[in-house]
């Protein structure tokens, strides 16, 4: 497994091209699986998650076509609801949004369950239930999701319990093929939900709302050809901002926008950190010392529990104590004991983390976790005296498109060793 080699202590400076947004992709894959038309996806980021959905779409006989690097054709004319093979569903979870699709265009699906990660239990019974509602049998057999609709999806109103972003996409793409109007009440807000709305309408689909609280969809029967251009990805966008901030330097975020940022922006500015809009994107400059802040992670438009970890490297360096509540996911402080062995002085309460700024970080062998988690580790070696090593860079690889690279361009000593 691949590790990174990091000579701390440089202020970043330059420009960083921002992606097209992973949690936008991977759904708009799976929905392709609703048509029997050519779905065209530009701005896709070239990520490890990104392939996985890919080879698990062509196993269920989706044509799947790169013609550039940023580009993706997937073709599911020909697609059966077969069964995924293990090796992938167990690799990534996000596996289980092919599962809505699966079930509206062929009337039955038989998906494994995805296990849980790092960062919690990761339960899919939201979605399960939002299927359920639509009219769907649902069963769940030795680790699989069995579901069957031999009449089809009917319309309903399905209330989400919390808005989670996952059981708000499978419904939306479900209810798509539904016959009459579905409404989905508490939805997600997110951006790539909103993202999502716009590809499946792109592809015929009838859908108002998508991005606020209350979803409307009406059914349609049949899809056209579609392209979508993914909006860029707010997560790699903040995780540069914080990269810029925490080595004393000053990046131009290509293709970033702010508006999406409000939340994580506040926190920034608080923090010290100087953000503005440019022609190009997003502005991100260290104001020299970091202050300390309080954060509580929420779903949107509040503070992405996505960019918790990589914020709490930054308060590592506070002039002050900072807190962080983590309130979208049970067991996501991975990060927690390796930014230590950096120094950080962090202690654990249920699901805040008090973190006490320290003068200096240390560089330290440390280990990725999970995907978020091991980028926090690469700001912390960004920012710490001396050379760290980060184990298990694949994680790194499942959601950020050329780190290394990008971060040595931009003036960063980062060597990667295959081991
Ligand atoms: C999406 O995960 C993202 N992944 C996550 O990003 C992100 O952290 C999360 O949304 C929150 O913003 C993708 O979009 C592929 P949820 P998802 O359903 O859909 C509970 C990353 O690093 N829940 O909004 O799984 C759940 O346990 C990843 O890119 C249920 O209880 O998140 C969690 O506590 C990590 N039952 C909360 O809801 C369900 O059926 C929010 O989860 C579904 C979720």
């Amino acid at each position: 497994m691949d590790r990174l080699i990091i000579e701390g202590g440089r202020p970043l400076q330059g420009s960083v091209q921002i992606c097209g947004a992973k949690n936008a992709a991977l759904p708009e894959l799976a929905a392709c699986l609703l048509s029997d038309r050519p779905l065209t996806l530009t701005n896709v980021p070239d990520l490890a998650d990104i392939t996985t959905m890919c080879r698990l779409l062509e196993g269920y006989g989706v044509k799947v076509t790169r013609p550039n690097a940023s580009t993706l054709v997937v073709d599911a004319w020909g697609a059966v609801s077969a069964e995924a093979a293990y090796d992938i569903v167990r690799t990534m979870r996000a596996t289980i949004l092919v599962l809505g699709p699966l079930l509206a265009r062929f009337g039955q699906a038989r998906v494994s369950l995805p296990g849980g990660c790092a960062i919690g239990a990761r339960p899919v019974d939201l979605h399960l239930k939002a299927l359920a509602t639509l009219g769907a049998e649902i069963a769940v057999e030795g680790g699989y999701v069995v579901a069957s609709a031999p009449n089809g999806l009917t319309g309903a109103r399905i209330v989400l319990p919390l808005a989670s972003v996952g059981a708000t996409e499978t419904a939306m793409m479900a209810a798509a093929l539904a016959r009459g109007e579905t409404e989905i009440i508490n939805a997600a807000r997110e951006p790539e939900v909103a993202d999502l709305g716009a590809c499946l309408n792109a592809m015929g689909a009838k859908i108002e709302g998508a991005g606020s609280h209350r979803i409307t969809i009406q059914g349609v029967s049949t899809f056209k050809p579609a392209s979508h251009d993914l909006l860029p990805d707010r997560i790699e966008a903040g995780t540069y901002a914080v990269a810029a901030a925490i080595t004393g330097g000053e990046l131009e975020l290509i293709g970033g926008r702010l508006e999406q940022l409000a939340a994580v922006a506040d926190v920034l500015e608080r923090a010290g950190v100087q953000l503005w809009p440019t022609d190009r994107g997003v502005m991100a400059r260290s104001g020299g010392r970091i202050r300390p802040v309080d954060i509580v992670t929420e779903p949107y438009p509040g503070f992405p529990t996505d960019l918790q970890a990589q914020v709490m490297a930054l308060l590592t360096l506070a002039d002050g104590t900072s807190t962080l509540r983590e309130t979208v996911f049970e067991a996501r402080f991975m990060h927690v004991p390796e930014l230590a062995r950096f120094g950080a002085d962090i202690a654990l309460s249920g699901t805040t983390a008090t973190v006490r700024g320290v003068a200096q970080l240390t560089a330290a062998p440390v280990m990725a976790t999970d995907l978020r988690a091991s980028v926090s580790l690469v700001l912390a070696a960004l920012a710490a005296k001396g050379e760290s090593t980060i184990h298990r860079v694949y994680h790194l690889d499942r959601g950020y498109e050329a780190l290394d690279r990008k971060l040595v361009r931009c003036g960063a000593a980062i060597r990667r060793v295959a081991a």
